[in-house]
């Protein structure tokens, strides 16, 4: 790694004629203040797994979340089941050393909570103390509402997951969406739980846009959309599907770049000039020092 690349945290709001002119001042983001810009302007959030990622979605986003999709876009397991622990431990130090002003959220991997609200408070409490992370995010509706009333009373901030559930793949069949009418009423009932059980924000995931905005409506949390529509309060999506890093697109992923292409572009001219030679001219080279 070069050493201009290395994450210096204050060097986006160093200068301060740059922070007036480029962006508007930004406070370090709350759990509260998370919770209170429901129905104001839409939270961005992003996901991150690695230091320099979280410093440039940083400047950006409400919130960072590290979440399981890194088994997959990282570690290149076929979905989120495998993860453990301590991959969340691993990214979400990486991310707190890249992260300033955004709330950083770490998902509980599958296996880490279902068990009992105290097994739950165990994993979710070493999450925090071993990250440093402020909240944990669940995957769960009204089956879970006594853990996240577990977690928040003992100050555990919960961000809560409801619609399709990637870590319910095997029982749902699947990655399935939730686009069925009679279906509606249960996710509905599972968010207003989440909400009533303590958690500041729900994940709404791969829900049609009528039950998006009834979720919406129903309750007084922000809801963070993923293949949810606009009619969330905010947005996710996984930083590798947005920059176009990943392979496997789903319907609701809009690409902001092509990242692989780039990548692909870069090996090849690197490998091209390794093999003719070219790589390392001069530029590149230790010169001896004057005696
Ligand atoms: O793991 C993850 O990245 C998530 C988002 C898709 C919300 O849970």
């Amino acid at each position: 790694m070069s050493t201009t690349s290395t994450i210096s945290k204050k060097s986006a709001v160093s200068d301060p004629e740059q922070v007036s002119e480029t962006m508007p001042k930004r406070k370090k983001m709350t759990v509260p203040a998370f919770t209170a810009a429901k129905g104001g302007r839409p939270l961005v959030c992003l996901t991150a797994y690695t230091a320099h990622v979280a410093h440039i979605v940083d400047e950006q986003a409400d919130m960072i979340l590290v979440g399981d999709s890194l088994g997959m876009v990282i570690h290149g397991m076929p979905n989120t089941l495998g993860v453990t622990m301590e991959h969340m431990i691993m990214h979400g130090q990486a991310v707190m050393r890249g992260a300033e002003k955004a709330l950083v959220v770490v998902d509980m991997p599958f296996g880490s909570f279902e068990e009992s609200p105290e097994v739950a408070f165990r994993n979710a409490a070493r999450l925090i103390k071993e990250t440093g992370c402020t909240a944990v995010k669940l995957e769960g509706g009204r089956e879970m509402a006594p853990t996240i009333r577990h977690l928040t009373n003992r100050g555990i901030p919960v961000m809560a997951h409801v619609g399709l559930m990637p870590q319910q793949m095997n029982t749902a069949g699947g990655f399935k969406a939730v686009r069925e009418k009679d279906q509606f009423d249960e996710v509905i009932k599972d968010a207003q739980a989440v909400e009533e059980a303590g958690a500041f924000s729900v994940v709404v995931e791969g829900v049609a846009v009528r039950l998006a905005n009834k979720i919406t409506k129903s309750v007084g949390i922000p809801t963070i959309g993923i293949g949810a529509s606009v009619e969330c309060d905010g947005q996710i999506l996984v930083f590798e599907d947005m920059i176009g890093l990943f392979p496997r697109v789903p319907t609701f992923v809009k690409r902001y770049g092509n990242m692989e292409e780039m990548m692909r572009d870069a090996v090849e001219r690197y490998s091209s000039e390794v093999r003719e030679r070219k790589f390392p001219s001069d530029d590149y080279t230790y010169k001896m020092k004057a005696d």
